[in-house]
C-alpha cells in the first residue's frame, strides 16, 4: 500500500512539473508564475521515485535482486526495467539542475537534455501499465497502433491540402 502511494505520488509530482511548461505556453498569464516550482517538483518527484523503487525491492520482490532484474519468471521484468530507465533519466536531470551545469553544458544542450524528461515520463506511464497488468504489452501495442493511425491520417490530410 505504502509503495503504491509512493509510486503515485512520484508520478503526480513529476507529471505536475512537466505540465507547467506546456500550460504556460498556452495560458502564460495563469501558469508562468509556477515555472519556478518546476525544478523542485521534479527533484522531489525523483526522490520519491527512488524511495518507491527501494520499497519495491524490499517488499514486492523480497530483496531478491536477481529475480527482480534478470529472472524471466518475473512477469513484471519489462516494467521494472522501464522504471529503472526512467529513474536514470530523472537522475541525470537532477544532477544537471544547477546553474553551474547549465554553464558547463551550454543552454541549448541543457534544454535538449531536460526535454528528455518527457521520454522518461512516457516510460513511467508504460511502467505503470506493465506493473498493473500482465497484458501490458497488448495495451501498449493497441495505443501505439492507434497513435500511428492518427499520424498517418494527419499526414494524408496534409498531403491532400498541399495538392489542392
Ligand atoms: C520514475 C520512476 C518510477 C515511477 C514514477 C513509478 C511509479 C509507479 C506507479 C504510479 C505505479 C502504480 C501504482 C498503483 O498501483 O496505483 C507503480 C507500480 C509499481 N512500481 Fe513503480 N515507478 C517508478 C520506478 C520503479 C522502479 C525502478 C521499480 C522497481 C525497482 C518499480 C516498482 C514498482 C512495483 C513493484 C509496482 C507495483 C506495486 C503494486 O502493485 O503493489 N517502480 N510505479
Amino acid at each position: 500500500m505504502m509503495n503504491k502511494i509512493a509510486g503515485l505520488l512520484a508520478l503526480m509530482l513529476l507529471g505536475t512539473s512537466f505540465l507547467i511548461g506546456p500550460l504556460s505556453y498556452f495560458l502564460p498569464q495563469v501558469f508562468t508564475q509556477f515555472k519556478i516550482y518546476r525544478k523542485y517538483l521534479g527533484i522531489s518527484g525523483f526522490a520519491v521515485a527512488v524511495i518507491h523503487a527501494l520499497l519495491s525491492f524490499y517488499s514486492y520482490f523480497n530483496m531478491n535482486l536477481a529475480f527482480m532484474l534478470f529472472d524471466s519468471k518475473n512477469e513484471h521484468l519489462l516494467g521494472v526495467w522501464l522504471g529503472i530507465l526512467a529513474i536514470l533519466i530523472f537522475l541525470t536531470m537532477t544532477v544537471t539542475s544547477t546553474k553551474k551545469a547549465i554553464e558547463m553544458m551550454g543552454a541549448a544542450n541543457w534544454k535538449k537534455l531536460q526535454t528528455g524528461g518527457y521520454l522518461a515520463l512516457g516510460l513511467v506511464m508504460a511502467h505503470f501499465i506493465f506493473m498493473e497488468t500482465n497484458n501490458g504489452l497488448f495495451i501498449i501495442l493497441v495505443v501505439l497502433i492507434a497513435r500511428l493511425l492518427v499520424l498517418l491520417l494527419s499526414l494524408k490530410k496534409k498531403k491532400k491540402n498541399n495538392n489542392e
